[in-house]
């Protein structure tokens, strides 16, 4: 009893997301990049989303130079390979839904021009930088995408290293127009104490739009119950439905 009384409440994910959560980055899809591996992993996946409360999901397989070669086609027909799996299994009230998390790079380049992107909602486009460095021009690129009709989220600001020293690239990403998604794991020190320290800093200082779980496996999970403590509950309290806006 008096144990009960020092240990510190930690909230549940639903606690924490109690009118659901409509997550619009994961790697769900099977065997297309470094998330699901089969069929069977992509169902057990959802059925953990499942578990927490979340039935909306925009899944976002990485389209990423020669490393995942990923098209429209090839995302779809994953797509709808387990939504058919979903339905035989009996798994009814899940929203299934895919984009893409695009590096931006030559290929993306490419793509951007022909207008062939696959969007989150409307004309909401995931993009992601290299954890190495960031494009060259990265303020120009921004600036191309929005020309050509895309409104750019970038993915995990809060992960790249060489930003953590230059704090003032935020504020010009988002002085152009660029949106952020935090990934909710960084809030669990998933990702190392630096990007965590960073991501409260972006949430302290209002910079963060969006929120994703990133879920690439059955691991992630155990993390995602984690993030509901008084603090991170404080600072999240303003976001929780911000992601409303891109749901399908
Ligand atoms: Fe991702």
């Amino acid at each position: 009893m008096l144990l009960n009384i020092f240990k510190k409440k930690i909230l549940s994910f639903q606690e924490l997301f109690p009118d659901g959560f409509n997550d619009i980055h994961s790697h769900l899809l099977p065997d297309i990049d470094d998330g699901a591996k089969s069929l069977e992993d992509s169902i057990e996946l959802i059925q953990l989303f499942r578990n927490i409360g979340i039935k909306n999901i925009t899944t976002t397989p990485h389209i990423l130079g020669e490393v995942w070669q990923n098209t429209p086609t090839i995302i779809n027909d994953k797509l709808n390979l387990v939504r058919k799996e979903l339905i035989k299994k009996n798994i009814t009230d899940i929203s299934l839904n895919a984009a893409a998390e695009y590096m931006l790079d030559d290929v993306f380049m490419e793509l951007l021009k022909e207008k062939n992107l696959l969007t989150i909602k409307d004309d909401f486009i995931l993009v992601e930088f290299s954890y190495i460095n960031h494009p060259e021009n990265v303020l120009d690129i921004i600036f191309e995408i929005q020309t050509q009709g895309y409104k750019p989220i970038l993915a995990h600001p809060e992960r790249y290293n060489y930003f953590h020293k230059n704090i003032d690239m935020y504020r010009k990403l988002k002085q152009i127009g660029c949106y952020f998604q935090l990934n909710l794991l960084s809030l669990a020190n998933y990702y190392g104490n630096e990007a965590h320290k960073i991501a409260v800093s972006l949430l302290e200082n209002n910079l963060i739009d969006f929120l994703g779980t990133d879920i690439h496996h059955k691991k992630h999970f155990s993390f995602l119950n984690k993030i509901g403590t008084k603090k991170n509950v404080k600072l999240l309290r303003p976001l929780l439905r911000n992601n409303e806006i891109l749901k399908k």
